[in-house]
């Protein structure tokens, strides 16, 4: 049973988020998509139960998927679960930076935990969860880009 973990703010989930879960899950037995405490991103649109609730309702098609959240590092987290690696995903050269950083500060953190880095499909490449709430605030159309559960929440958060 090889488990990984897959951390993010998800403020809110999109389907590049989901492109990654799809992946990942085609690789390992389960994946623990777990909502993070980043610090440079305090403030967000979405509660942690709302964001919860977005991934599970926007992942419910997938076995083996779980969902859950937690406020200390990372690498505790994968090994309180017994996952095997952290699952990141890659879009573009820009983020590769801050990823090899945290990759590399995860590893000497705790060297028995992989990073794993997948590409989503190519049409995601340019999103992200600010631009979703930037669109939506402005009242622009979603629907090419989160589930819509999401569309619907952010409707009712910008209504
Ligand atoms: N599709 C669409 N958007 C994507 C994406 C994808 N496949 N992958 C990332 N993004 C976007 C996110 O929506 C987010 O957008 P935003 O900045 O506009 O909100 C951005 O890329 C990056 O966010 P995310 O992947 O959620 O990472 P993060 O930087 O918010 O989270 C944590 C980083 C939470 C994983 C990290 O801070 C952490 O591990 N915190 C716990 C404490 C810890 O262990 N610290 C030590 C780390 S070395």
């Amino acid at each position: 049973m090889r488990k990984v973990i897959y951390p993010g703010t998800f403020d809110p989930v999109t389907y590049g988020h989901i492109d990654i879960v799809r992946r990942a899950i085609d690789l390992f037995d389960e994946v623990n998509v777990t909502i993070a405490v980043n610090p440079n991103k305090a403030v967000t649109l979405f509660t942690a139960d709302e964001r919860i609730f977005l991934l599970k309702e926007s992942l419910k098609e997938f076995d083996n998927v779980y969902v859950d959240y937690f406020t200390g590092l990372t690498v505790d987290h994968a090994r309180e679960v017994g996952a095997v690696g952290i699952i990141r995903g890659l879009r573009a050269v820009s983020d590769f930076e801050f990823e090899f950083q945290m990759a590399l500060m995860n590893r000497k953190l705790a060297g028995d935990i992989a990073t794993i880095f997948l590409m989503p499909h190519e049409k995601y490449t340019y999103l992200n969860s600010s631009l979703i709430r930037n669109l939506a605030n402005l009242k622009s159309d979603v629907s090419d880009f989160v589930p819509p559960c999401v569309q619907e929440a952010l409707a009712k958060k910008f209504k």
